[in-house]
């Protein structure tokens, strides 16, 4: 589904990622776990395409096809869709019009909207003045009607209220069931997600480089018991199956 070869991108002339290496099979969820500044986001951001985030050397393959030189929404018609950490507010574009322009056919906003409690948010502007996690639901309602083959999730739980998370937990269940080769890569800081979703993979990026992957589950609790700095010896120390056991 996701190929990622030796890509080292930069912003503002700032590398913020360094050869980055990464697989995900059709049907694969990993979960990506970094500290803030550690180049998560722009991971991402460069996927999907947009244009400060400028590869200096790497490849992205999607489907078999490179992608580096795609426009954004060229991506997305491809089958990539990303739920933003931090989306803009539209004004002058109401979140049903929004739905309408990008869901697939027989999508029932009523419906859906209602599910994830959003109906009295579909007359209004995007985004505007929706609290943290109205705008995280809002976000995965667009995701669902768009139903992307490969979802780029950045922390799907920040800011979303304990009874909200379970309801967060179960839509993106559903838009990466919607087809069984559906991919996804997970940001998540606080790993509540992955009491909802099973991811299979886990990997760790600080300072822009990748230094762990393996068991997600394995990796948060070795990360809460000894922090980033910890792993990053480990990954380096040791050979790879043996990542994350504790010290003895
Ligand atoms: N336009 C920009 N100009 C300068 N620096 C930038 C720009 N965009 C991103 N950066 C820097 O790149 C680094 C990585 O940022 P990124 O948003 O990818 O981090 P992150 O891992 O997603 O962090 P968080 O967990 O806080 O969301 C940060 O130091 C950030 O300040
Ligand atoms: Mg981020």
């Amino acid at each position: 589904m996701l190929k990622i070869e030796n890509l080292t991108v930069k912003v503002a002339d700032k590398e913020v990622l360094s050869d980055i290496n990464m697989q995900l099979k059709p049907g694969e969820q990993m979960a990506l776990l970094g500290p803030n500044g550690s180049g998560k986001t722009s991971l991402l951001m460069t996927i999907i395409g947009f244009a400060n985030y400028q590869i200096t050397r790497g490849d992205i393959i999607f489907k078999g096809k490179r992608i580096n030189e795609l426009s954004i929404d060229q991506r997305a018609r491809l089958g990539i869709g990303v739920m933003f950490q931090r989306p803009p507010t539209v004004r002058g574009i109401k979140l049903r019009q929004m739905i309408q322009l990008i869901s697939k056919d027989k999508f029932n906003t009523d419906k859906e909207a209602s599910l994830l409690n959003l109906k009295d948010f579909l007359g209004r502007d995007l985004n505007l003045g929706f609290s943290g996690g109205e705008i995280k639901r809002s976000e995965l309602l667009q995701l669902l009607a768009v139903a992307p083959n490969l979802c780029l999730f950045d922390e799907p739980e920040s800011g979303v209220d304990l009874e909200n998370i379970a309801l967060v937990g179960k839509l993106i269940n559903r838009i990466l069931q919607k087809n069984k080769d559906n991919a996804s890569l997970i940001i998540t800081h606080t790993g509540y997600i992955l009491d909802y979703v099973q991811a299979d993979r886990g990997c760790i990026l600080v300072g822009g480089k990748l230094h762990c992957m393996g068991n997600p589950k394995e990796i948060l609790e070795t990360v809460k018991k000894h922090g980033y700095e910890w792993c990053i010896t480990c990954a380096r120390e040791k050979p790879k199956k043996q990542y994350h056991q504790s010290r003895k």
